[in-house]
């Protein structure tokens, strides 16, 4: 991760140098606070101009303005101030950040003609502006801003003005944790194979040490101890041993059973002996975006002491090809003790989390079971990078599930099981195949996972076309997005906590 702008909050004032943003409503309308910052009523001048409209993420400019002290002043629209929800203060700050150029000295003043702007909609700005600002770039050794010269750059201080800095900066504190969980799942995901093997990623794991959670890893060893021979056999064909990380982090009432987050971690997806085509292979680093997710996830829970208990469970290997490789036609034992006919070695996240759901229910007993996966093309073919896929057998979970997408925009689009489609996954000789038929493959994987799950209420998220190299937006201008942290600690913030 780059280094990023620091941010605190201040009472209102109209500050005499740096850059000082303002927002507007549609039609124009600044407020008192923001008028105070122009006496020379640049911006009323420049609006027109520049287009302005004030509509939701205009920006208008004015350079050096006059008798204000301030090297520039940026107006940004709000539009209708009825339709600012959560999302949209996310929104409003990835604009701030978008607008941030070379300042270093900046102040926003949050103040809104006609409304009332409280301490969460301070702290939705400033974890806005975090999420946009993160960028990748560890491995570039000279950093240029594009312009060819080095990049000697000082990195922005940003003081939000806004009617209660305290109760701000409460609430951005809370909201920070969120933040970091998500730019922690983005660097994982962001991070090549050949630093980040499986080893490495439950070393990562072990690090939430550091906010509260319980950490175990189990090796090899601790696995084929375990029967885990679905997950196993993914793992035999590179020289990189798998392992699978526990985090607990108990914050609500000793008796009450946690609720469980399970994901895949497959560092690098070759394929295996059913090779991928090479055209786009280096994306499959990231195949291990659910598990990116989990421990995202578990980091923002622990670090914003959620009074809730969870569990996330993570299953890492690396699929290789290799003189030790798991063939096509290779039958497994699951630690469930279903067999397993391996008819395409590229479908293994199934695999892994076969045994990793499998070991959750069995250990946990949990609440529910929501596992996030990388898991198919096929869901990209049906739904685009917009959405998730979700799989549930819980019409609850399912709903709430998909409140917490619309409210976070982590969008989810439910989708069908069924005993005509489970019954594509059995096979001649074995209790199953790990490939249906040609069609409904996101479908049919979704329905090998619910072999493993029971009673247990349970969903699946598949997010293939959602962790990585989904379309860039106001908040995320990564490869990776850190899909499902937001998603999910909504989730549990609105129904399981207290
Ligand atoms: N990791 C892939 C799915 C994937 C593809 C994720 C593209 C992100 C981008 C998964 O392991 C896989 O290879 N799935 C196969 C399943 C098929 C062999 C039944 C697929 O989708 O082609
Ligand atoms: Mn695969
Ligand atoms: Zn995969």
């Amino acid at each position: 991760m780059t280094s990023q702008p620091s941010i605190s909050f201040a009472k209102a004032g109209a500050p005499k140098k740096g850059s000082v943003f303002v927002f507007s409503t549609e039609g124009g309308g600044l407020s008192d606070a923001a008028r105070a910052c122009d006496p020379a009523k640049t911006l009323d001048r420049a609006f027109p101009v520049a287009d302005f409209s004030g509509k939701f993420g205009n920006v208008a400019e004015v350079l050096a303005p006059e008798g204000t002290g301030a090297d520039r002043l940026v107006a940004i629209g709000v539009g209708k101030t009825s339709a600012l929800d959560e999302y949209a203060w996310l929104k409003l700050g990835g604009t701030v950040a978008a607008q941030l150029r070379k300042a270093t000295d900046v102040a926003v003043i949050l103040d809104i003609a006609g409304m009332e702007v409280d301490a969460a909609a301070a702290a939705g700005l400033a974890s806005g502006i975090l999420l946009r600002a993160y960028s990748f770039d560890k491995y570039k050794t000279k950093k240029d801003n594009g312009d060819g010269k080095a990049d000697d750059k000082k990195l922005a201080k940003i003081t939000i003005h806004c009617a209660d800095p305290a109760a701000a900066k409460k609430a951005f504190a809370d909201a920070e944790s969120v933040v970091d969980g998500v730019l922690l799942a983005r660097d994982l995901v962001n991070e090549p194979a050949n630093v980040l093997g499986p080893v490495e990623f439950a070393e990562q794991a072990k690090e939430l040490e550091k906010v509260g959670v319980k950490v175990e890893v189990l090796t090899e060893k601790d696995m084929k101890k375990l029967g885990m021979g679905a997950l196993l056999g993914v793992a035999q064909g590179s020289v990189r041993p798998p392992r699978m990380a526990i985090m607990q982090w108990n914050g609500g009432k000793a008796k009450d059973k946690p609720i469980a987050f399970v994901g895949k971690g497959v560092v690098f997806d070759s394929g295996g002996v059913s090779i991928k085509p090479a055209a786009g292979m280096e994306d499959m680093k990231g195949d291990m975006g659910g598990a990116a997710a989990v421990t995202g996830l578990m980091h923002a829970l622990a670090s914003r002491k959620a009074k809730v208990n969870a569990v996330g469970i993570i299953g890492l290997v690396e699929n290789m090809v290799d003189g030790n490789a798991q063939r096509p036609g290779d039958i497994v034992t699951s630690m469930s003790g279903q067999t397993i006919e391996v008819l395409n070695t590229d479908a293994e996240g199934r695999l892994v989390l076969a045994d990793a759901l499998w070991y959750c229910n069995q250990r946990f007993e949990p609440k529910f079971m929501v596992n996030l996966a990388t898991l198919t093309g096929a869901v990209m073919v049906a739904l685009g990078q917009h959405h998730a896929g979700l799989f549930s057998n819980n019409d609850e979970l399912a709903e709430r599930l998909t409140a917490s997408g619309t409210a976070t925009q982590e969008k989810l689009w439910r989708m069908p099981l069924g005993a005509d489609y489970d019954k594509l996954i059995d096979s001649k000789n074995a209790d199953m195949k790990n490939i249906g038929g040609r069609y409904g493959g996101s479908i049919t994987a979704a329905q090998f996972l619910q072999r493993f799950v029971k009673e247990t209420p349970w969903a699946h998220l598949d997010i293939a076309g959602t962790a990585m190299g989904s379309p860039t937006n106001e908040i995320n201008q990564s490869w990776a997005s850190g899909y499902g942290v937001r998603l999910l600690d909504r989730l549990v913030r609105d129904h399981y906590e207290g």
